[in-house]
């Protein structure tokens, strides 16, 4: 597996609080079966917050250097989770917008409630200016869970749509839990992350989610969810659908 969606970076953000706490992520991910995580840290879509692109970087190398001197089996891959703000268009404009591993998908998130039209106003506007959009945990938006066949137009848009581990589990409720298996049974969801914060809750543990993606539907598509759509998103390829 894949996982496109993880705070593992150390002491930046509300994810891992230590480095120790990034290498326990990353040996109970291994355990249940990832192979590569996104490295991806909250990162605030404006100006004042491009000094912290640095930060991240250095704390990916340390964090490379130290899975490879515990030999933990883990490829991490670079990425970030930008909160969408009316700013943000303008540093995608200059193409300032951090992206996930080699390609130009943008993880993106929102305030939960935010109304579907300013969300929709802002990526269509990011993805006019030639990034490709992932769309972090749908579920758990006010706007989406009142009426989650609008999440259709973002579909046809080519905007990848990723669901959260918690949220299938039930851990953010009964709404986001009914709204992500409604995105599942409309066939809308391109993969599923763990966005994995640590390791007591919202871990990066990925082996009851993939039993259930393997339980609700095909093995190719399951697939797909966990190791395919992640692989060419990190890769900047087109998504890929059940087939
Ligand atoms: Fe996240």
């Amino acid at each position: 597996m894949i996982d496109l969606h993880c705070h593992i970076l150390p002491d930046i953000d509300d994810g891992a609080a230590s480095l120790g706490v990034s290498l326990e992520m990353a040996r109970m991910a291994q355990v249940s079966g990832v192979k590569e995580i996104a490295a991806t840290p909250h990162f605030r879509g404006d100006s004042e917050s491009l000094g912290m692109l640095a930060d991240i970087q250095q704390r990916f190398d340390r964090l490379q250097a130290m899975l490879a001197r515990d030999q933990i089996p883990i490829r991490l891959h670079r990425g970030a989770e930008v909160l969408c703000l009316p700013q943000t268009v303008e540093l995608a404009a200059d193409h300032q917008l951090p992206t996930l591993g080699t390609g130009n998908y943008v993880l993106t998130e929102f305030y939960f409630d935010e109304s579907f039209d300013y969300m929709d106003e802002m990526l269509t506007q990011i993805a006019g200016y030639g990034y490709r959009i992932v769309v972090a945990h749908p579920e758990r938006y006010e706007a989406i869970q009142r009426d989650s066949r609008r999440l259709r137009r973002w579909a046809r848009q080519g905007f990848a749509l990723q669901l959260n581990k918690g949220s299938i589990l039930g851990s953010f409720g009964p709404r986001a839990e009914r709204v992500a298996n409604e995105i599942m049974a409309m066939g809308l969801a391109h993969l599923i992350a763990s966005d994995g914060h640590g390791c007591q809750h919202r871990t990066p543990h990925m082996g009851a989610v993939k039993e259930w993606a393997e339980a609700m539907c095909q093995e190719s598509y399951a697939k797909i969810l966990l190791e395919r759509n992640p692989r060419r998103i990190l890769e900047g390829r087109p998504l890929v659908s059940d087939d």
